[in-house]
């Protein structure tokens, strides 16, 4: 029974400290994807099993080894999202998006991969997700790996990753490059590793991302994607990398073009690309961020034929990239600490609950003035030992104290603490009838 009453392998409980971080990274991408053009949308958290089998590829590890797939009581097959990108590209075939092209599109919430867990990698874990749909040149390229950077740039504190980009080329430099890998893997197919054998006919671009060091060695002098690409797909790339080695000096710690890089989902098509953490807080599982151009998926699941790019960091991974500053907004905290205990009369009660009630109506009208994201709040801590509570005044991250014992009740003031400083004051509670007064106690 003990067992059941832990999260279950591979899921965690988000207490307050994490969620407050957790909550505002997704405010920060949010914003971010705003500032670039992006809207939010959601689509369901559970789909058609198809919708992910067919879309990211059979053969896949995701779809071979780590769906959470069942069947609902009519009998269907529903797998829990492991990523957005193809139940984006359903809701946009299914709405018929099509007519509002181009689209600038950004999800959040949970998905679900049965994976090993390990520092960083879990079976129910979060995404920032953002789909462009409907623009099929190389600057969009630039401008959404831009964005990228520009968010890792952000939460990290400064440029705190390395952009890995290759180009899987068009349609055509694919074909050729994937004949000439498996006429110079054939020889070698005992000795590879079991996945790999499987690839070799199904996906046998799949194998330059493999792990196993026999495969490794027999890879070192496999046929390279670059010399295979079409001069138009070459010139693409060739642009996207020139601008993106400029502008991106702004935002990245370095760009690396890495022709092995293939990622692990069959949709994608040219430019491909991953941020890598440079910070050793990540472990093995220091892909921060990770996508691609996927011109083919939508047509391919059954839509209009539609260029699209996207990308996607995981949350979780995120929280390990930021330094240990704390990225939380909440700028004004404050802590009202009745001085009395146990027996409070009910007078000193009907004093305080209305000074509480005064101050939360004035901070949500200020807030509303200066459509701040600061968040404000006010909280009586009405229960346990004085000296307990005063603790916590210190300890629980309150920017201001406001004590109150019989003198102030009595004379209609409040002692306030500023917690930063410890400087003290005694106001008049009537101060709080005015929002411009309260603006110049707490500083806001
Ligand atoms: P992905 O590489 O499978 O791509 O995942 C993107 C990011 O999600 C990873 O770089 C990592 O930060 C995070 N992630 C993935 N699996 C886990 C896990 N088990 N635990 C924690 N974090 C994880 C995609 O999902 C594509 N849909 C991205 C995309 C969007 N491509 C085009 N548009």
């Amino acid at each position: 029974m003990s067992n059941k009453l832990q999260p279950v392998r591979g899921t965690h409980d988000v207490l307050p400290d994490e969620f407050e971080k957790f909550s505002a990274i997704i405010n920060i991408a949010r914003e971010l994807g705003a500032l670039y053009g992006f809207r939010e949308m959601a689509t369901p958290i559970f789909e058609a099993t198809e919708v992910f089998s067919r879309s990211m590829g059979e053969t896949s590890d995701v779809v071979s080894k780590e769906m959470f797939t069942f069947e609902t009581r009519g009998g269907e097959s529903v797998t829990l999202r492991p990523e957005f990108t193809a139940g984006m590209a359903r809701a946009f075939i299914s709405n018929g998006m099509q007519q509002h092209l181009p689209l600038k599109l950004f999800s959040t919430g949970p998905l679900f991969r049965y994976e090993r867990p390990q520092k960083g990698r879990q079976r129910q874990f979060h995404q920032v997700n953002y789909e462009w749909l409907g623009d099929d040149s190389w600057q969009a390229d630039v401008e959404i790996i831009t964005l990228a950077g520009h968010l890792l740039y952000y939460l990290s504190g400064g440029k705190g990753c390395t952009l890995h980009i290759n180009t899987l080329g068009d349609k055509e430099s694919r074909e050729k490059y994937r004949a000439a890998l498996v006429s110079y893997l054939a020889p070698f197919a005992d000795k590879l590793s079991e996945d790999s054998k499987r690839r070799l006919n199904e996906n046998p671009l799949r194998i330059l991302d493999s792990k196993d060091k026999g495969d490794r060695e027999i890879l070192i002098n496999a046929p390279v994607m670059t010399d295979y690409l079409s001069a138009s797909a070459k010139a693409r790339f060739n642009k996207i990398c020139s601008v993106l080695q400029s502008d991106g000096a702004l935002l990245f710690q370095e760009i690396k073009i890495d022709p092995a890089l293939v990622r692990g989902l069959d949709y994608y098509t040219d430019t491909v690309f991953e941020f890598v953490a440079n910070t050793g807080e990540l472990g093995a599982q220091n892909t921060v961020l990770a996508g691609g151009r996927y011109d083919g998926l939508i047509e391919q699941m059954g839509g209009k034929s539609t260029p699209a790019i996207g990308f996607a960091a995981g949350v979780e991974r995120l929280l390990l990239l930021m330094p240990n500053k704390d990225i939380s907004i909440k700028d004004l905290k404050i802590g009202v600490f009745p001085l009395f205990e146990d027996d409070m009369k009910l007078a000193a009660t009907n004093y305080i609950a209305a000074l509480a009630t005064l101050l939360r109506v004035r901070l949500k009208s200020i807030k509303d003035e200066l459509k701040t994201k600061r968040e404000f709040s006010a909280e009586v801590i009405w229960q346990g030992k004085l000296s307990k509570r005063l603790e916590r005044a210190s300890k629980s991250g309150f920017t201001h104290a406001i004590i109150i014992g019989d003198d102030e009740v009595n004379s209609g003031k409040f002692l306030l603490k500023d917690m930063a400083s410890g400087t003290q004051s005694s106001i008049d509670r009537d101060k709080l009838l005015e929002n411009d007064n309260v603006k110049k106690i707490f500083g806001i």
